[in-house]
């Protein structure tokens, strides 16, 4: 999809990858930008930043997200593409046990990466089958199709967002319906403990979110369904397909190698 004069919505957008995909997106000509977050000084000030409408939403709540699509659709009179990009992340309690997280986290992280999305192409995607155009994008992770050691929560969760985006692609295509799940490994956000100042190439395989946000809008434009900001992911990915046995293992030494360091990820709310 051209994303030249196209009208985005983005979840999450008051920081981190949400924001430098608005960004992105009015660089490359959108005609508008809804800035949604849970955050709502934020949301506002990245869309006063870009001229766009910044709305304060939980995605995890039904009747916010209704609210901030009908803000949206009475501010720009439709919207042709939705990234649900909303997320957090919690490194487990203990990470010798893959149950740690509380059912509260399970349920919060369920909500939050999954009915999210749910929600908003509910409430989107009647207007985009009207028009027979429009995309749904999902902001997944690659812990989606692989897994985030000490993680547990976040990786089913992500592969849950990866099972969504695939039943949307699926079923709306030939609707004019686009779908694309992105899966990135490391940016440099709060998540991941990063100032999201860091210059290009200070850690290797961390992204900036400039480079992140590129990465998606390009995959967009091609409309490509799996968006690996991370090229490296795939070949994992079909290293899994290939042999999860093996790959199993693989996870096993890596999970070992980062418990003797310490070297878990510490991913923050
Ligand atoms: N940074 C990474 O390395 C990385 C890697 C893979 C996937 N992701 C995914 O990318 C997405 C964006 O994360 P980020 O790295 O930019 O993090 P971030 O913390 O910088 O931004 C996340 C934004 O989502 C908002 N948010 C959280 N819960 C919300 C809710 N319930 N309702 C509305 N807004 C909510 C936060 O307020 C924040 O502005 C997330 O889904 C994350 O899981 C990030």
């Amino acid at each position: 999809m051209n994303i030249d004069g196209k009208i985005a919505f983005v979840t999450g957008a008051g920081r981190g990858i949400g924001r430098a995909l608005c960004r992105e997106f009015r660089t490359r000509g959108a005609a508008g930008v809804v800035v949604a977050d849970l955050d709502g000084e934020r949301a506002r000030d990245t869309a006063a930043e870009l001229g766009g409408l910044g709305v304060q939403c939980d995605v995890s709540d039904e009747a916010a997200v209704n609210a901030a699509v009908r803000a949206a659709l009475a501010h720009y009179g439709r919207v042709d593409i939705l990234v649900s990009n909303a997320g957090f992340g919690v490194t487990e309690l203990d990470l010798d046990d893959a149950l740690s997280a509380p059912n509260a986290m399970w349920q919060r992280m369920w909500e939050v990466h999954v009915m999210a999305h749910v929600y908003a192409v509910r409430a989107l995607l009647p207007g985009m089958l009207e028009r027979a155009e429009g995309y749904l994008v999902n902001v997944a992770s690659a812990a989606g199709v692989l897994s985030q050691v000490g993680d547990t929560a976040y990786s089913v969760t992500k592969h849950g967002a990866v099972g969504l985006a695939e039943s949307l692609a699926i079923t709306y295509v030939e609707r004019g319906i686009r779908v694309s799940v992105v899966c990135p490994q490391y940016v440099a956000t709060a998540i991941t403990g990063f100032d999201e100042a860091l210059p290009e190439g200070t850690v290797p395989g961390v992204l900036t979110v400039e480079q992140a946000a590129c990465a998606i809008a390009d995959g967009l434009e091609r409309e490509q369904f799996l968006l690996l900001t991370h090229a490296e992911v795939l070949g994992f990915f079909q290293r899994k397909a290939s042999d999860y046995d093996r790959w199993l293992a693989g996870m096993r030494r890596l999970r070992a190698g980062l418990r003797c360091s310490g070297g878990f990820l510490k991913v923050k709310r």
